[in-house]
């Protein structure tokens, strides 16, 4: 072997043998391999060299370069596993994996998508409405007088300004009323507000979903039917349902409904979960009043509207006895929905 490239090798692989992690490695490789490396730099004097020791002098490159390719890449696979032991060293592999918790949807969340979800089925879409309201959209266009006891400032939280928080979510009907032209078919799940003594069934922020149907030729009987379905759909097909008279400004008739169930633990008992009735034809009068194209005629359309309460609904589906556990966040309650 040409003596020159002879100690070119040996000194590069004496450099790759010094190389003590990978950074210095690329340094060698650069110096010897690299365009201005020693071992090109020798290559490139092969035109000088007289013809008849042409050959001998290119296999002596080839071998030199053969040689260092080799030592450099054993180099490198041993640094690789020297940095992979380090990086393992301290870690027990047989170890069992550690666990990631996830959260859960709250058992409210759970109930209300179920609820819009059965509903949307029945061609119901999704309406909201500010929880701010003003009294006109919460009391007055649902035909609830000045001096009815729910407008009371005992019972609802008002702002200096005359605004309040919603008592319910029915002033979403009024709104959606004011801006959609029948048929007019949502759901209105929210928040609504009562200065109500807490306990274990009452809050002073609580959810309820409102509903709203309004067509040429709604019925009583779309009414039950609807409704019906939903609590079937809700609490299984064989749940009784009952219709019980009662009274509600901006619906006439007006009903309770209650289903009987049987809450884990407990006899048997008739439930009220929500409030419903015909859309009294005084609150189709005082919205058509405020548009110009007369389609809530109260002599053209009919509607029946309902509004339930979300936490009495979850409390009964998971037999909850204390409604402050829906807002305590626990997570010792609320791991029991994951
Ligand atoms: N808004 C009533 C309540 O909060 C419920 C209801 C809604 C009743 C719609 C009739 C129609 O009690």
């Amino acid at each position: 072997m040409n003596e020159q490239i002879a100690s070119i090798q040996s000194a590069a692989l004496e450099l790759i043998a010094a190389a003590s992690d990978e950074r210095s490695l690329d340094d060698a490789r650069v110096a010897v391999l690299g365009k201005k490396g020693t071992l090109s730099l020798a290559g490139a004097l092969i035109k000088d060299i007289p013809n008849e020791e042409k050959a001998a002098f290119g296999q002596s490159l080839n071998s030199a370069r053969t040689a260092i390719t080799a030592a450099l890449e054993e180099k490198q696979n041993a640094l690789q596993a020297i940095a992979d032991a380090a990086a393992l060293s301290g870690i027990d592999l047989t170890l069992p994996a550690r666990a990631h918790p996830t959260g859960s949807l709250h058992p409210l969340t759970l109930i209300r998508d179920e609820a819009i979800q059965i509903l949307r089925r029945m061609g119901f879409a999704l309406a909201d409405g500010p929880e701010i309201e003003d009294e006109y959209h919460c009391f007055d266009a649902l035909n609830t007088p000045a001096d009815h006891p729910a407008r009371n400032e005992k019972d609802t939280f008002y702002f200096n300004s005359g605004k309040l928080l919603r008592t319910h979510t029915s002033s979403v009907q009024i709104r959606t009323m004011e801006s959609s032209t029948p048929p007019i078919r949502i759901i209105a799940p929210g928040s609504a507000y009562r200065r109500d003594e807490i306990d274990a069934t009452h809050l002073s922020v609580f959810n309820q979903l409102e509903g709203l149907f309004v067509d040429t030729d709604v019925t009583l009987p779309d009414l039950k039917g609807t409704l019906e379905y939903f609590l079937r759909e809700m609490f299984g097909t064989s749940t009784e349902v009952r219709f019980r008279p009662h009274f509600f400004p901006f619906t006439e008739p007006s009903f309770e409904i209650d289903v009987k169930l049987q809450i884990k633990g407990q006899a048997p008992r008739w439930i009220e979960v929500a409030g419903c009735g015909m859309v009294d034809p005084a609150v189709f009068e005082s919205i058509n009043a405020t548009r110009k194209d007369n389609a809530l005629d109260p002599g053209k359309v009919t509607g029946f509207a309902f509004g339930m309460g979300l936490d009495r609904l979850a409390m009964i589906r998971w037999g909850i006895k204390d409604i402050r556990l829906l807002i305590e966040n626990d997570v010792r309650f609320l791991k029991q929905f994951a």
